[in-house]
């Protein structure tokens, strides 16, 4: 079942240098559907549009970014819910309480002069201002508790938490209302190895208890084999490849994929790994055709011409590489 259907959406940073206008193609034609109950993840390297996938999801788009055109639509309770058209109050409703967002640094968001309680108190007040306090300790302790955090934290200024307990409270303040869909952002950046593990499990035991829909963004291959269900590549603001992890990392079509899963180490494997050659394409004036062929090892002359479609291959399996495709074609 579908909780979110994205189509063709397209958001530009918009700015006027010297007098010329300039867009930022940051996300350039992003169709992809998410379902109930899987976690979603979205790979590519730095400035390929991942986070401002993840603002346009939970309709955050404020000047410069520009939706340019596109649907964001939302399928949840019965209800359809386009957030490029919504008003204030539809978008109230719906973010934090049925969707929400774990923001890229989020932990370092916790007002360093608030005690933890204090932060919980002003954003469940803020979405329930009926709710009395006994209430609120209650539901609040008790999320905690689900999420194997101690209640001491409420007493806890930010800067007397680790760095791994932070972010882990900044996921519990992101999952207070139990949310369908919850967009995380780079969630264990920044956190050593074993601390990542335990965030990691963190929202993989959120996931398997609500059964709602996490889609998880990170750079780091490592982290989408071991959590998502399904992974997206984006690479210069467009998504390249989509499959199921094993098909994914077990035979990656797309060139780019390739790449990246070349780079990740393997275990024991102490030897330096091969980046990908040159670097992502200016999002304000990407090349023509299909965006990765001035980095890609198999290009042919119609790369650097024409755009390739995201196209099905198989059950739930997309590509966009005429190469690729068409080796496909020919295999089936
Ligand atoms: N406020 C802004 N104004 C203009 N351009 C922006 C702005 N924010 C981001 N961009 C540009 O949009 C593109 C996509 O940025 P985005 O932050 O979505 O990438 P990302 O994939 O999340 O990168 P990272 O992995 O580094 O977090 C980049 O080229 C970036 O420079
Ligand atoms: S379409 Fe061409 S340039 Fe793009 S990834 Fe495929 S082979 Fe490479
Ligand atoms: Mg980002």
């Amino acid at each position: 079942m579908n909780v979110l259907r994205i189509e063709n959406i397209q958001a530009y940073y918009q700015s006027t240098l010297y007098g010329i206008a300039r867009n930022v193609r940051a996300v350039d034609g992003v169709s992809l559907d998410l379902h109930a109950d899987e976690i979603y993840g979205i790979a590519g390297e730095s400035s390929c549009g991942k986070t401002t996938l993840i603002k346009v999801m939970f309709g955050a788009v404020e000047p410069p970014l520009t939706i340019v055109g596109g649907k964001v639509l939302y399928q949840l309770d019965g209800n359809h819910i386009d957030v490029t058209q919504a008003d204030a109050e539809t978008l109230r409703q719906l973010r934090w309480k049925q969707v929400s967002y774990i923001l890229q640094g989020s932990m370092s968001l916790l007002n360093p002069v608030r005690k933890i309680r204090k932060t919980f108190w002003d954003f469940t007040k803020a979405h329930e201002p009926t709710i009395e306090p006994a209430k609120f300790e209650a539901t609040t302790r008790g999320h905690l508790d689900r999420l194997g955090l101690p209640a001491e934290v409420l007493d806890s200024y930010p800067h007397q938490l680790s760095g791994g307990m932070k972010q882990r409270v900044a996921i519990a303040l992101a999952t207070i209302f139990q949310p369908k869909v919850i967009l995380a952002d780079e969630p264990t950046t920044a956190l050593d190895v074993v601390v990542q593990r335990g965030v990691l499990q963190l929202l993989r035991r959120i996931q398997q208890e609500t059964k709602n829909t996490l889609v998880i963004v990170t750079h780091d291959m490592g982290i989408h084999a071991n959590i998502a269900h399904r992974v997206g590549i984006m690479y210069a603001g467009r998504l390249v490849e989509e499959g199921r992890v094993r098909e994914i990392f077990g035979e990656p079509l797309h060139p780019y994929t390739r790449h990246l899963i070349q780079s990740l180490p393997a275990i024991g494997d102490k030897s330096e790994r091969q980046g990908i050659p040159g670097a992502p394409p200016n999002l304000a004036d990407p090349p023509p055709g299909c965006r990765f062929h001035p980095r890609c090892p198999y290009a042919k002359p119609i790369c650097s011409i024409e755009a390739p479609q995201l196209t099905t291959i198989a059950d739930g399996r997309r590509i966009a590489c005429f190469l690729a495709a068409k080796e496909n074609a020919n295999v089936s």
